[in-house]
């Protein structure tokens, strides 16, 4: 017989279903009760005399109440629970692996921070949240592992993130779930959830071009970056040092969270956001570094962190 549903392979996924087959239940409930009473009324009310008239029906007050009422219990129930599940899907625990994810016509590739590459296959570690960071090089695609009760949109040109926690070993499908051309059915490939210690076997087994920040350090120099961006801030841009994460005030007078999208606008637009005090002299490096390279300099960014803690100003 073939699986009806998918194994229940994370955290997520036992809620997720809990609150699918509440919804499935409110639904066949209702359903056969409407169903049953229609039938149950047509026959107890059909016409029995060609010239019977119907008696007036005046409102009962009870009736009217508590259909009105126990409806709106019941959406609010399912509004409450969606939403504590949506929230948690939506927002990843403080402490999580991040891996890059990037979709392309038509294949997965990841990429880990400590530098080892797949296509197709990806392995995380059992028991750990894991952070997807997932762009696409071309179309729209879509990260589903049914498995993990995780799915989201892949698009070119931003980045989204999912988060799952494997907690049993395995290998679980990955789907694209979304029709990116003719081989898309075609664009599948597999989780491999390890025990923690095969998964540092398999780590140390895959590194050999060093981490992505390393790489990204050394496109960093070959593309001159390091000219303008310089520690010392005597460079013709701003300094990187400590700025992941942090609030950067821009020429036109608003903010910017220095974000992987904000990271990656920066290398591709420069001109968009403008650090206040700076010239819009940074060329468009559009086309001139791919979608990994993006992340790799991105990487390089985040570990960027002056020596000396920055002093705070007391006022
Ligand atoms: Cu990629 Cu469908």
């Amino acid at each position: 017989m073939p699986p009806l549903f998918p194994e229940q392979a994370s955290t997520m996924a036992p809620r997720v279903d809990a609150l699918y087959f509440f919804l499935l239940g409110i639904a066949v409930f209702f359903g056969l009760l409407i169903a049953g009473l229609i039938v149950f009324f047509a026959v107890k009310y059909h016409r029995r005399d060609p010239h019977a008239v119907g008696t007036n029906v005046h409102g009962l007050m009870v009736l009217e109440v508590g259909w009105t009422v126990i409806p709106f219990l019941i959406t609010m129930v399912i509004f409450v629970w969606g939403s504590s599940v949506y929230f948690a899907m939506a927002h990843p625990p403080e402490e999580t692996l991040n891996i890059y994810g990037v979709g392309k016509q038509w294949m997965w590739k990841f990429q880990h921070l400590d530098g080892q590459r797949e296509i197709d296959e990806l392995h995380v570690p059992v028991g750990r949240p894991v952070k997807m960071i997932l762009t696409s090089e071309d179309v729209i695609h879509d990260f589903f592992v049914p498995a993990f009760r995780v799915k989201a949109d892949v698009l070119p040109g931003r980045y989204v993130s999912v988060w799952f926690q494997p907690t049993k070993p395995g290998r679980f499908h990955l789907f694209c779930a979304e029709y990116c051309g003719t081989r898309h059915s075609g664009m599948i490939g597999e989780i491999v959830v390890m025990d923690p210690n095969e998964y540092e076997a398999w780590l140390t087994g895959g590194a050999g071009e060093g981490s992505l920040a390393s790489a990204g350090g050394r496109l960093f120099n070959d593309l001159a970056c390091n000219t303008c961006h310089r520690p010392d801030a005597q460079g013709r841009g701003p300094v990187l040092e400590n700025l992941f994460g942090a609030t950067v005030p821009l020429q036109n007078g608003s903010t910017a969270t220095a974000d992987e999208a904000y990271i990656r606008e920066s290398i591709l637009t420069p001109s968009a956001k403008v650090v206040a005090g700076f010239q819009p002299i940074m060329p468009t490096f559009q086309g001139l570094v791919t979608e990994e390279q993006l992340l790799e300099l991105i990487e390089y960014v985040k570990s960027l962190h002056s020596q000396t803690p920055q002093p705070t100003v007391n006022k």
